[in-house]
């Protein structure tokens, strides 16, 4: 089947910790993979409902994919959503799941400098927003990952990245300094599939949302 023939619902998600832990709430929601994504090279893959298909992404695409309408809905961190925004799409639910906390973190110890401070992380909009909230200006340094490494070598004076258990930042040395905000993972819907195809969203979202209580 060619993808662009698909009219049923696409689903967006990201390997990882979301898709193992949005696995429970698609099962009870009928819907299971028909190939494990961790042992194909595929990217669209077909379900036990022949109306929903999945789409592997890299996390940080879901909005970009569910906001163009290329994907009806996604799951999506918190982090995410505020970083990369998504302008035509509803946040319907908080799935409670990939639960973890935004924060800035700096060498254990460490005094910060007087000047300017250089902040390295990923959430460039989101470490500018906080800062600025905060009534600071700071250089942004933008990474891509391993932000934990960039102050071990003098690439920026604090990080902003996610955390968890701590277990990262301890091993490298690193503490945890201020919380910017808690980050669970999103149903996202297109405003548009929204609409169109509400008749085969509406008992999925509905399942989700007994599922999450
Ligand atoms: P990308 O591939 O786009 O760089 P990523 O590597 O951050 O994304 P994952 O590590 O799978 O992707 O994280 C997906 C989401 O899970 C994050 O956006 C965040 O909301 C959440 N998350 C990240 N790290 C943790 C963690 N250690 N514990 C719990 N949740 C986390
Ligand atoms: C994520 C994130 C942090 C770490 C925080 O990395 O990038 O480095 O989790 O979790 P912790 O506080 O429990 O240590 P992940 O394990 O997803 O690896 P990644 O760098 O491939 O995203």
């Amino acid at each position: 089947m060619q993808p662009t023939e698909f009219n049923g619902l696409t689903l967006a998600l990201s390997k990882g910790r979301i898709f193992k832990e949005t696995l429970p709430l698609l099962k009870a929601a009928g819907i299971e993979l028909l190939e494990d994504p961790d042992k194909s090279r595929k990217l669209i893959f077909a379900t036990t409902n022949d109306k929903v298909r999945v789409l592997i992404l890299r996390a940080s695409d879901v909005p970009t994919y569910v906001e163009h309408g290329a994907a009806d809905f996604g799951v999506a961190g918190k982090d995410v959503l505020l970083e990369y925004g998504a302008k035509h799409v509803y946040e319907l639910l908080d799935l409670q799941i990939a639960k973890c906390k935004l924060m800035t973190a700096g060498i254990k110890v460490a005094n910060l400098p007087e000047r300017r401070l250089r902040v390295a992380t990923k959430y460039v909009n989101v470490a500018r927003a906080y800062f600025a909230s905060q009534g600071k200006q700071v250089d942004i340094i933008k990474l891509y990952g391993s932000m934990e490494l960039a102050p071990l070598v003098g690439l920026g004076d604090l990080i902003v990245d996610v955390v968890d258990t701590g277990n990262t930042l301890r091993a490298n040395g690193l503490e945890p300094l201020e919380h910017i905000c808690d980050v669970s993972s999103r149903l996202i819907v297109n405003q548009v599939s929204y609409k169109r195809k509400f008749a085969l969203l509406e008992p999925i979202l509905q399942s989700f949302e007994a599922s999450v209580g």
